[in-house]
This record gives structure tokens, sequence and C-alpha cells, in this order.
């Protein structure tokens, strides 16, 4: 079986979900950040802080590389992987994407009072979800499936993307 991608901006519950994803359709989850801080041996927010955002990009597509490599896998990424063609192109040969998506305003709570998001670490976070949403609007369309987070459970979400995924069964 195919990977099974989950992209969106940060707090719109990509981790929670895979998680309860993969538990449900018994599959392995993995979450991208989570393996990259493993391979780093340093948290996110410390690899933005000493070694900058294009050296976080870098091992954030060694990453991916490394898990497109496996098979039944339900992957939780960074909110920015789709900025950079070659991982969606990564994805797409390799499994299915699904975005998740939220208003700025439960993603402003949601991702609020935590200090491990590096790009979150300004002065009006409003504004910078606003601005990020803006910008990478495109790239999240190029998922083709979209599931609004704002307003579910995660355990509804989950049952959206099972939906999803028995319909598109046949191309996996
Ligand atoms: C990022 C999102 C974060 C993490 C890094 C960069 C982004 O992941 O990869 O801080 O560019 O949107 P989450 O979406 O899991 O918070």
């Amino acid at each position: 079986m195919n990977n099974i991608y989950l992209v969106g901006f940060m707090g719109t519950g990509k981790t929670s979900v895979g998680y309860e994803l993969a538990k449900k359709i018994k599959q392995q989850f993995i979450d991208l950040d989570s393996l990259i801080e493993l391979r780093e041996k340093k948290l996110i927010a410390d690899i933005f802080a000493e070694k900058g955002e294009p050296y976080f990009r870098k091992v954030e597509k060694q990453a991916l590389k490394e898990v497109a490599k496996e098979k039944g896998f339900v992957v939780a990424t960074g909110g920015g992987i789709v900025i950079n063609p070659e991982n969606i192109k990564i994805m797409k040969e390799t499994g299915m994407l699904i975005c998740l998506s939220a208003s700025p305003e439960v993603i402003l709570k949601r991702v609020s009072g935590l200090d491990l998001r590096p790009l979150m670490n300004v002065k009006d976070p409003k504004k910078q979800i606003e601005l990020l949403l803006k910008l990478r609007a495109p790239y999240y369309a190029l998922a083709g499936k979209t599931i609004d987070t704002s307003k579910l459970s995660v355990g509804r979400v989950v049952q959206n993307i099972i939906k999803v995924i028995s319909k598109r069964g046949s191309k996996r």
C-alpha cells in the first residue's frame, strides 16, 4: 500500500489526525518533523535558530526521501514541505496527498502558547499566519483534496479521510 501524506499549515491537526488515522487503518505512523529532530538530535526550533531555514528545508527533503522509500505509512509532514515542487513530486509518486486546513483564528489558537514553531516566533503571529496562508495556498491546492478541520474533532477528520481513501482506493 502506498503512503498517505498529510500536508497543510501548522496547527491544522496533521500529527494528531495522522496518528489516529494510522491506528484506525492499521498502518504505521511517522511524523516527519520528529524524524528530522531524531536525525539532527535537535529540536526544529534549534535547527532554525542555529542553522537557518535553508538547512532545515534540506534535511526536510532528505527525511521525506527516506520515508518515501517505505510503503504503508501515514506521514504527517511539516507545514512548509509543499513549497518545494520536488517534495510534491516525491509524495505524488509514492502515495496520496491529503491537505488539512483551518481558519487563521483557529490556527492561531492551536499554535499559540508554544515556543516550538520558529515561524510563529514573530511580533504579530496572526498577520504571519494570514500572509503564509496566502503565499502557500496554491501549493496546498496541489494536494487535490482538502479537509477543513476548524470545527471537526480528530475522529471526524479521520472518518472523512477514510472516505476519501476508499473513493480513491483503486488509484493507490
Ligand atoms: C513549518 C511547520 C512546522 C515545522 C517547521 C516549519 C512551516 O511543522 O516543519 O517549523 O514552514 O510551516 P508543523 O506544520 O507540523 O507545525
